[in-house]
């Protein structure tokens, strides 16, 4: 067995014993299936259309993307949690979705393979989100759309303090970094980036267009 599966740790946890969904509907509220829709809808996919979807998890935002491209579009969800992908899998449409184990940090994709990329609740959960983000920029064709929907603490009224202590009281379980600036990391990469209000304040809806 390997050392991932014994010692599993945050995602592999919530993935196995089913409680990543009522966690994350307990934390968007009723608001959140919507969300996940206007953000689909701001990547402004064609049928036929190509798009990533960056730390997938359980697939909730697959069946959107899948409505979005049709049967003859392609919507890859890439996780490295295989117990998250194992709720992806009973979600996942075949054809148009494909799942793939693997890291947001390292793509296994050529440049320019996609018409868009998503990350929905994902990236606040990544270490080296720099990396996530240079990753989902390369992957997306020129004239594409990159689209960022998040927890998003900085223009949300509780002192950063709070946001540390959160982020450091969670660490035993999951990785959980909610200081992340969606716009400036999108923009520092040359995007036209727009930010779409959401229901929550403490939840970001960021769209960035490669040039
Ligand atoms: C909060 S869940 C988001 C799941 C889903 N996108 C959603 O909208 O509900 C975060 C996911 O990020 C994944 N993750 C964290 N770091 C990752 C990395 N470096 N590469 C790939 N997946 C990662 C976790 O395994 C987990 O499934």
């Amino acid at each position: 067995m390997k050392l991932r599966s014994r010692f599993a740790p945050g995602y592999e946890v919530w993935g196995r014993l089913n409680l990543y969904g009522p966690l994350v509907a307990l934390g968007v509220g009723a608001g959140g299936g919507r969300l996940r829709h206007t953000a689909v809808g701001e990547l402004r996919l064609e049928p036929g259309a190509s798009v990533i979807d960056v730390c997938t998890g359980t697939g909730l935002t697959l069946p959107y993307l899948a409505a979005a491209v049709g049967r003859a579009g392609r919507v890859v969800g890439v996780d490295r949690s295989p117990a998250m992908l194992a709720g992806a899998r009973d979600r996942a449409m075949s054809p148009p979705v494909e799942l793939m184990e693997g890291d947001a940090t390292a793509l296994a994709y050529e440049d320019g393979t996609f018409d868009g990329a998503i990350s929905t609740y994902g990236l606040t959960a990544v270490a080296d989100v720099e990396d996530a983000v240079d990753e989902m920029v390369r992957v997306v064709k020129p004239g594409g759309r990159i689209v960022v929907a998040d927890v998003h603490f900085v223009n949300w009224p509780a002192p950063a303090a709070i946001n540390r202590l959160v982020t450091a009281g969670l660490r035993p379980f999951n990785t959980w970094y909610t200081d992340r600036d969606f716009p400036a990391l999108l923009a520092e990469r040359g995007l036209r980036v727009t930010s779409v209000p959401t229901h929550r304040a403490a939840l970001s809806l960021t769209v960035g267009e490669r040039s």
